[in-house]
């Protein structure tokens, strides 16, 4: 078949590969040049564990073809994803101009009867907009629109985009929304091969989650047909949802460290109830990413939109908002003072990634150096992004290595939960401290071990 992807992102660049893969001819477009000349080396220009195998695999196989001409990416397609970003504006809803521009391109150089499917996180609504656009584009183009939302997670996209949690489809045209299960349903039967050929895509597949039922689920009983309108509410409503529980546990923890207990083994005991589930109840610095802040902050937009209360989405943002400053304060209540070395493990907004956006590890370096404190950060992936999006200022340096961070530090906060910061020498490394603290602000070290050697305190227990 030949398909074409709109926007070479998370979304967009790993399902292209896969396509490609999988034996489809498969066009990725994008504006930006230096995306489009990186993904034609055979690479990827972010870093995502099993990517570049499978974009190298793309390019050498002639599959893959990446171009900055709709013409040309769009001019035989059977099919085409959609999946541009769609980023906040300024009014707290999601920024749809780029979806908008892409659909009203694309209309004029594809051929009838294509299907297009819209990948990216919208605001309900967005379809039916998109489909008045594309008419006035090309009043005679025969099409079908459908809001296929994507679920994958970074640091696990590739992984989660071969085997898919549930594929929710909205429409109205049977055969197309068939087509397109078929289509995902062709990776999913070539999982075991593409897992074996790309092993490590599966390294940061459990952060913060408790099971891997869908695993076993039979292709078939993934698929739900909806319309339109529901399958954009499902992804915005799962985002919100989720963060919801992350900023539920964080509230949570705040109790856990008044009142002396636990926040890890209340989450064990409530998301032991098969109605709950223990995913994402891990508390932490809060959620970042291009993904959950933006999302809530749209949801609200929505609600508010059509008149309706959006109190409870509200607490989602203000718990979060609040994190990073509940962590500042605790990081006071060990007596590090104004003027104090501080170091962080950690930048990227979760493990497996180099991506900082609204990251809370890199909020909490700003928040500290506002304080006054002088700070060195460090992170396996995400120093060059961290220099960009949150620059260095006199009191906040990014250095290469773990020993920079601990050298004269009175306090080492772990920021990022980076499963290589759980193995690392802690007995060897305190000793390049001037004081001998340490704070755990995403609650995964072990206090037992961890207090033999630091005067050491974690988020909620
Ligand atoms: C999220 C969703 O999980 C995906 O299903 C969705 O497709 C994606 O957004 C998207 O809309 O594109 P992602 O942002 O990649 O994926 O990362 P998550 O693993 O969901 O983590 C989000 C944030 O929440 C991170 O900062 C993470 O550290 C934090 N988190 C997560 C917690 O603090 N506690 C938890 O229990 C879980």
């Amino acid at each position: 078949m030949n398909i074409s992807i709109i926007g070479t992102g998370y979304v967009g660049l790993t399902l292209s590969a896969l396509l490609a893969r999988v034996g489809h001819k498969t066009h990725c477009i994008d504006v930006v040049p230096e995306k489009i000349e990186t993904i034609k080396t055979g690479k990827s220009y972010f870093y995502e564990l099993g990517l570049d195998n499978l974009v190298k695999y793309g390019i050498d196989s002639g599959n893959l073809i990446p171009t900055l001409d709709y013409g040309e990416g769009l001019k035989d397609a059977d099919v085409v994803f959609l999946s541009v970003g769609t980023p906040s504006g300024k009014d707290g809803g999601l920024d749809l101009t780029y979806i908008f521009d892409a659909v009203k391109k694309a209309a004029k150089y594809v051929k009838d009867g294509v299907i297009f499917v819209q990948r990216s996180t919208v605001p309900v609504g967005t379809g039916e907009k998109a489909i008045i656009i594309m008419k006035e584009a090309n009043p005679s183009l025969k099409f079908t629109y459908l809001s296929c939302p994507e679920y994958l997670r970074e640091s696990s996209a590739v992984l989660d985009s071969i085997i898919q949690d549930r594929i929710v489809i909205g429409g109205d045209d049977k055969k197309a929304i068939q087509k397109i299960f078929d289509i995902f349903e062709k990776i999913e039967n070539e999982a075991e091969e593409i897992t074996k050929e790309t092993p490590e895509i599966s390294k940061y597949a459990n952060s913060y989650m408790h099971s891997n039922e869908h695993k076993t689920m039979k292709f078939s009983d993934k698929c739900i047909t909806t319309c339109l309108e529901s399958a954009e509410l499902v992804k915005i409503c799962a985002n919100s949802f989720l963060a919801m529980k992350i900023s539920f546990a964080n509230n949570i923890a705040r109790i856990c460290d008044s009142v002396g207990a636990n926040v890890n083994e209340v989450m064990d005991g409530v998301g032991m109830d098969r109605r709950i589930s223990r995913s994402f109840l891990y508390a932490g610095l809060g959620f970042g990413g291009g993904c959950f802040p933006k999302d809530v902050k749209g949801l609200k937009k929505s609600l508010e939109d059509h008149g309706i209360d959006s109190d409870l989405i509200k607490m989602i943002w203000k718990v979060n908002e609040e994190q990073v400053d509940y962590i500042v304060e605790q990081v006071k209540k060990m007596n590090i003072f104004k003027g104090a070395r501080v170091g962080m493990l950690g930048l990227a907004f979760k493990p497996g990634t180099s991506d900082v956006r609204v990251s809370p590890a890199c909020r909490l370096g700003k928040a500290l150096s506002k304080a006054g404190y002088y700070v060195r950060a460090t992170d396996p992936q995400a120093i060059n992004d961290a220099k960009k999006e949150f620059p260095e200022e006199k009191n906040l340096k990014y250095v290469d290595t773990v020993e920079e961070v601990f050298d004269s530090s009175e306090i080492v906060i772990l920021a990022t939960d980076w499963p290589e910061y759980k193995e690392l020498d802690y007995e060897n490394l305190s000793k390049l401290m001037s004081k001998k603290n340490f704070y755990d602000a995403r609650n995964c070290l072990d206090k037992k071990s961890m207090s033999k050697i630091f005067k050491f305190e974690n988020l909620g227990s």
